[in-house]
C-alpha cells in the first residue's frame, strides 16, 4: 500500500506552509454535496481496489478530514482517507481510520480517486493556481476528481471548483439560506482562479449579476422562507440562461448553485 512520507523524508513537498486555520464542521456544505455528487460516487464506488482520497492542506488541527472521511465512507465504507499537510509541526498521528502526512500538491506519491483542498490555495497567487491544480489533477486515478475551494470561517459561505485530469468541470456556490442577502455575496468566497475576477466584462461577474436579479425577482417568495425563494430565484435564472445554471432536482438544505466551468471561466 502507498504511504505518504514520514516528515522529515524527501524530496520536500510542493507548496508552502500557510495559515493554519481551520474549523469545526465548516466544510460541511461541501461535504454533503461530496456525499451525493455522482462524479465523486462514481470515482469512489466504480474503482477495482479499494478508494483511496486525499485531503491536502488541513491546517492547525484534523477535524475537517476526520469529518470528510466520515461522509465519504456513507458512500465507499472501506475508503482509504489520508490528510496532508506541507508544515511538519501540524502532522498528526492517524486517528478513526485516518492517516495523516507530511505532503503538498504532489500528493506524496499518492495516486487518489478523489482530492480535496480547501482553502488552501486562498493564500496562493492566483497566477500559481493553474499549476498546483495540473500538479494534483495529475496525480489522479482514471476517472478521480479533484475538489478546490474556499469557505468563510464558520462555513456559511463556501465555493469551490470540481476538476478532473482534463481540467476544471464546474463552480458550485453553497450558503447558509438566512445568513446571505444575496447571490453575488458570495463572491468574496470564489475560489483563487475566480476571486479576482468579479469584475465588469468577466463571466462571473455576468453570472452573479444576472443571480441577483433573479433573486430579486422571487422577492415575493420570502415570505415562505429563503429557501423556497431561492428555489424559485434558481429556477428562473436556469431559464434565462438556457439551462446553463442548473437549478438543484430536490429540496436541499443549503442554497446551491452549480454552473459549468465554461460559464464562469476568466476570459483572458
Ligand atoms: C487555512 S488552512 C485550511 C484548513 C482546512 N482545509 C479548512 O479548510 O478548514 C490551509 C492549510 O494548508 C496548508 N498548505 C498550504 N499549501 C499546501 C500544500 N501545497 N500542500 C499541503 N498543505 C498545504 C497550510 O500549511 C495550512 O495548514
Amino acid at each position: 500500500m502507498e504511504r505518504p512520507s514520514p516528515p522529515g523524508s524527501d524530496p520536500p513537498p510542493t507548496g508552502r506552509i500557510t495559515r493554519g486555520t481551520t474549523g469545526l464542521n465548516r466544510l460541511r456544505r461541501s461535504d454533503r454535496w461530496t456525499a451525493h455528487h455522482p462524479d465523486i460516487v462514481r470515482a469512489l464506488s466504480d474503482v477495482p481496489q479499494s478508494a483511496l482520497a486525499v485531503d491536502v492542506g488541513y491546517g492547525a488541527r484534523p477535524d475537517t478530514t476526520l469529518e470528510w472521511a466520515g461522509w465519504l465512507r456513507r458512500t465507499a465504507p472501506t475508503v482509504r482517507v489520508v490528510g496532508l499537510e506541507i508544515d511538519p509541526a501540524r502532522v498528526v498521528p492517524g486517528r478513526d481510520g485516518v492517516e495523516f502526512g507530511l505532503g503538498g500538491f504532489e500528493l506524496a506519491g499518492l495516486r487518489p480517486n478523489v482530492i480535496r483542498a480547501f482553502n488552501v490555495l486562498r493564500q496562493y497567487d492566483e497566477a500559481e493556481v493553474p499549476q498546483a491544480w495540473a500538479t494534483m489533477t495529475a496525480r489522479l486515478r482514471p476517472g478521480g476528481r479533484l475538489i478546490e475551494g474556499t469557505c468563510d470561517e464558520v462555513g456559511r459561505r463556501c465555493c469551490w471548483v470540481l476538476l478532473g485530469p482534463e481540467g476544471p468541470i464546474s463552480l458550485t456556490l453553497a450558503w447558509a439560506p438566512g445568513h446571505t442577502e444575496r447571490p453575488s455575496d458570495l463572491a468574496e468566497r470564489l475560489p483563487k482562479a475566480l476571486i479576482h475576477r468579479n469584475v465588469p466584462g468577466e463571466k462571473i461577474h455576468e453570472m452573479l449579476a444576472l443571480a441577483d436579479e433573479c433573486w430579486d425577482h422571487a422577492a415575493g417568495f420570502a415570505t415562505y422562507g429563503h429557501r423556497i425563494r431561492w428555489r424559485h430565484a434558481a429556477a428562473l435564472l436556469a431559464e434565462r440562461t438556457d439551462g446553463v445554471a442548473r437549478a438543484p432536482r430536490r429540496p436541499l438544505r443549503d442554497n446551491v448553485l452549480t454552473l459549468p466551468w465554461a460559464s464562469v471561466a476568466p476570459r483572458t
